[in-house]
């Protein structure tokens, strides 16, 4: 089926703000040539309007920047992404910082019985109000979408989880917070960190990944940082990691994922054009987004 592309630029979510440049940013590396040449159809319904007006301040109460802007601009986002769905379209999500996983994954929540996600990144984002070092709610996103943190940010679409602990891989992860490791020791999160990559090889993690959800789930939901990869190949980006998966790594990723047909949406999220060098996280960004959808070397 075609694939329904849309912004979603939040970058209040976040204290380094020009990531609201991603969409437009991945648009210019070529994105549209680039699914051009491959066998796919594509429709792109430009950028959500988000209002990013926000401070650098944590609520005392709360611990958390910018709430009320993050929900709202989320709020958009899911009910964008309940319309491509219902024009059967596959959702490609352009971000944006990663606070946009709340708003797509509690859109989707409604068209599946059981999504899976894959959340490939340097972080785990399982931070709540509680726990998080930095009160930014992009390293809240993935404990929202399951049903962890404040009530506003678990609300979206319906009260609670969107998805199921059981139901979520993280691929890449090199640098998590104290509160986030309680949490995935409790929750039994699937966690491929740096460490699992260099004993098994991505070829393995990948097979492995898409072995474990396709039991279990009726939709997956591939969320790609592109703080997961090397900063090496993507220095545009708000919060890198040294000693990240390689870009052949993660391109052999992307291409495992799309031979295995398992994806049902896809977002990219964190590419900030203001801290690149010459819009280089962006292309390996369209990069990938073309690898997952089945450009071959050959
Ligand atoms: N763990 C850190 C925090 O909570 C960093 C999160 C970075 N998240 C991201 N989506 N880039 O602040
Ligand atoms: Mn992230
Ligand atoms: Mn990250
Ligand atoms: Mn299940």
């Amino acid at each position: 089926n075609r694939i329904g592309i849309v912004g979603a630029p939040i970058t209040i979510a976040q204290p380094n703000y020009g990531v609201d440049l991603g969409p437009n940013a991945i648009r210019y590396a070529g994105l549209h040539k680039r699914l051009d040449g491959l066998n796919v159809n594509f429709k792109d319904y430009g950028n959500i309007d988000i209002e990013n007006v926000g401070t650098n301040e944590k609520d005392s109460k709360t611990n958390l920047k910018n709430l009320k802007e993050v929900v709202n601009g989320n709020q958009k986002i899911a009910d964008e992404i309940k319309v491509i769905k219902s024009r059967g379209d596959f959702p490609l999500i352009l971000g944006g910082d990663h606070s946009i996983a709340i708003g797509t994954i509690s859109g989707l929540y409604n068209h599946y019985k059981d999504l899976g996600v894959i959340w490939f990144d340097a972080h785990a984002d399982l931070n709540t109000g509680e726990t998080s070092p930095s009160g930014n709610i992009h390293g809240m996103s993935l404990a929202a979408s399951l049903g962890e943190g404040h009530k506003d940010l678990t609300s979206i679409n319906g009260e609670g989880p969107k998805v199921r602990p059981e139901h979520t891989v993280i691929i890449g992860a090199r640098s998590i917070d104290e509160g986030e490791r309680e949490f995935i020791k409790e929750r039994g999160i699937q966690v491929y960190t740096m460490r699992d990559i260099e004993k098994l090889g991505m070829d393995t993690v990948m097979k492995e990944a898409i072995d474990y959800l396709s039991n279990r789930v009726d939709g997956v939901h591939l969320s790609l940082d592109v703080d997961g990869i090397d900063p090496l190949h993507t220095p545009g980006t708000g919060t890198p990691v040294v000693g990240g998966p390689s870009y052949r790594e993660t391109f052999h990723a992307m291409s495992a994922l799309y031979d295995s047909q398992i994806l049902t949406s896809v977002e990219v999220v964190e590419v900030n054009p203001l801290l690149d060098n010459k819009n280089k996280t962006a292309e390996v960004a369209a990069d990938m987004i073309a690898a997952v959808f089945g450009e071959k070397y050959i």
